[in-house]
């Protein structure tokens, strides 16, 4: 066992845990944040995706150790830090997925929605292609992608305060909607 000193979603935490635990490990079995999912475990799947110093990283294949000194944010993290920064409810990622109905089962969501933030973040209008180069490390066994890219889309158009793009299922090769 060893203390881990971490920052996670804003609070300095200090966590007893076996030395050799990933991050994952001690955010889902120490700290009870389960909004981070433990898919594959061994870095295919994103499911355990959180936010480190704003960048997202597999949590499943980093150790806990190497987290210490940087800022972990995690799924249950969006909507207190949205708020904190003026928003209102859930983060526009959160809302804009609820709004498109891009989840099924949902397991995929929180790494899903995490590396959109990230994307938003650092890139604030990105194309359809820089979109799905940013989630290409998320897989969804269910969806199909296109209500998350849609929902992404939204996000990006209404800060720009603009017509979301069409999603490719209900528009033809010019764009125009079918
Ligand atoms: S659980 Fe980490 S990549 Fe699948
Ligand atoms: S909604 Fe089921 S894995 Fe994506």
């Amino acid at each position: 066992m060893r203390v881990f000193r971490l920052n996670v979603n804003g609070d300095d935490l200090e966590v007893a845990a076996p030395a050799h635990w990933t991050l994952l490990e001690v955010l889902r079995y120490e700290l009870g944040l389960i909004g981070s999912k433990q898919g594959c475990d061994k870095g295919d799947c994103g499911a355990c995706t959180v936010l480190l110093d704003g960048s997202p990283v597999l949590s499943c294949l980093r150790l806990a150790a190497t987290a210490e000194g940087h800022a972990v944010v995690t799924i249950e993290g969006l909507m207190p830090m949205h708020k904190a920064r003026g928003g209102d409810g859930a983060d526009v990622v959160q809302d804009a997925f609820d709004r498109c109905g891009a989840l099924q089962c949902g397991f995929c969501q929180p790494g899903m929605m995490l590396s959109a933030r990230a994307l938003l973040n650092e890139n604030p209008k990105p194309t359809r292609g820089e979109i799905h180069d940013a989630l290409a490390g998320n897989l969804c066994r269910c969806t199909g992608y296109t209500q998350i890219v849609q929902a992404v889309e939204l996000c990006v158009a209404e800060a720009a305060g603009v017509e979301p793009a069409q999603p490719a299922w209900s528009a033809d090769a010019n764009g125009k909607k079918v």
